[in-house]
C-alpha cells in the first residue's frame, strides 16, 4: 500500500518561464492556495509521463507575494527520469498539480556561523536560505560548486547580492571544490562546534561532505543535507528486479525508478518521500548481479557496503566497474518486500 503524508494537492497556473542557465530552465507557479514557502521547503508535483503519474520534487527558489508566485529551477538531467523533460516544455498558462510548500530542510536558528554548500543545481534549495542569513545579519559563506560557469544557476546574481561570502568553484577552470579543506577549515575555526553546514547537491559530493564531518568529530545534527536522489555513482542503465516471493521479475529502464517499474507492475509498495530520504521504501537485499547504486541518504555507509537492503525510489542496479561490466546481460537485484 502506498504511504504519502503530503496529502494536500491543489492546482498550480505556470506564470512565467525562462532561461537561468544552460539547460536550467526557470518556471513560475501561481498555486490556487497560496502559502509562503520558507526556506528550505520544496513543492511536490504530480506530472503525467508518458501515461504514469509521477511525483517529483522541486525546491522552492523563491516565494513571493505571500507564496502566490513560487519560483523554482529545473535542470535538464542527462538522465531525465522524464520529469526535467517535461517540466522545460512548460509554458505560461500550463497547470501543473502540485503541493502547498513541504519543509524538510529547516534553516536553523542561533549558530555562530553557517556555511551553505552547494553541488551544481542543489542551489535551487539554497538560495532562499542565502537571502535569509543575510536579512537576518548571520555570519554565513556560501560555497558554489559547478563543472563550468555557463551551467552554474544564480551564480551572478548571489555574488552581486551576497559579496564575498561567496566562494566560487569551477572545475573546468581547475578551481575545485576541496571537501577535505572546507570542513578541516570549520574543524579548526573557535566556533567549530557551533558552525552549522546545509549542503544540496550530488551524492558523492554529499558522501565526501559527511565523511569529512563525522572524522572530524564534528557535531552530526550540525549537518544538514536536502537530496533528490538524482546523481549515483554510476550511470542510469536498465535493470531487473527479482521477487522470488512473488514469482516474477520487473524490468526497469533508465529512465524509470524500481519503485516506479513496481508500481507499474502492479506491486504494492509503501513510500513516502520518494527522494531517499525516508527510509520507508527500504526493502531487503537477497542478491545482486552487478552493483547497487544506492543513491539514498537514509541508510548509512556500512548499510550500503553490505548491500543488505536499499530504498526502492531512489536506488540502481548496475553493471559499474563490476566484473561483469561488458557483459550483456544487465545487472540485477534480488529483493525480499517486507
Ligand atoms: S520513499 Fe522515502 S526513502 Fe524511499
Amino acid at each position: 500500500m502506498a504511504v504519502n503524508t503530503q496529502t494536500w494537492w491543489q492546482q498550480g497556473r505556470v506564470v512565467e518561464t525562462s532561461d537561468l542557465a544552460e539547460g536550467v530552465r526557470r518556471v513560475v507557479l501561481a498555486p490556487d492556495r497560496p502559502v509562503h514557502a520558507a526556506p528550505g521547503t520544496h513543492v511536490d508535483l504530480r506530472l503525467d509521463l508518458a501515461g504514469h503519474v509521477r511525483k517529483r520534487s522541486y525546491s522552492v527558489v523563491r516565494s513571493e507575494d505571500g507564496g502566490r508566485r513560487l519560483t523554482l529551477g529545473v535542470q535538464l538531467a542527462p538522465s531525465s527520469r522524464g520529469g526535467s523533460r517535461h517540466m522545460h516544455g512548460l509554458a505560461p498558462g500550463d497547470v501543473v498539480e502540485m503541493t502547498g510548500p513541504v519543509q524538510s530542510f529547516p534553516l536553523g536558528v542561533g549558530a555562530d556561523r553557517y556555511v551553505l554548500v552547494a553541488g551544481g543545481i542543489g542551489v535551487t534549495a539554497l538560495v532562499a536560505m542565502a537571502d535569509a542569513l543575510r536579512r537576518r545579519g548571520a555570519d554565513y559563506t556560501l560555497v558554489l560548486a559547478g563543472r563550468r560557469r555557463a551551467v552554474m544557476a544564480y551564480l551572478g546574481e548571489l555574488v552581486e547580492v551576497h559579496g564575498d561570502r561567496v566562494r566560487v568553484f569551477v572545475d573546468d577552470e581547475d578551481v575545485r571544490l576541496d571537501v577535505a579543506e572546507l570542513v578541516g577549515e570549520i574543524a579548526g575555526s573557535p566556533a567549530a562546534a557551533r558552525t552549522e553546514m546545509y549542503m544540496c547537491g550530488p551524492i558523492r559530493l554529499m558522501d565526501a561532505i559527511r565523511r569529512a564531518w563525522v572524522s572530524h568529530e564534528l557535531p552530526e545534527p550540525n549537518l544538514r543535507f536536502e537530496t533528490f536522489g538524482s546523481s549515483g555513482a554510476w550511470a542510469a542503465e536498465d535493470f531487473v528486479v527479482h521477487l522470488p516471493q512473488l514469482d516474477r521479475s520487473v524490468r526497469v529502464g533508465k529512465d524509470s525508478s524500481m519503485l516506479d517499474a513496481l508500481e507499474d507492475a502492479g506491486v504494492d509498495v509503501m513510500w513516502d518521500c520518494r527522494k531517499g530520504e525516508c527510509g520507508i521504501c527500504q526493502v531487503k537485499v537477497l542478491d545482486v548481479s552487478g552493483r547497487i547504486d544506492h543513491r539514498d541518504v537514509f541508510l548509512s555507509q556500512q548499510q550500503k557496503e553490505t548491500y543488505a537492503s536499499l530504498c526502492l525510489c531512489v536506488a540502481r542496479a548496475a553493471r559499474g566497474d563490476s566484473a561483469d561490466a561488458d557483459a550483456a546481460e544487465p545487472a540485477a537485484v534480488t529483493l525480499h518486500l517486507p
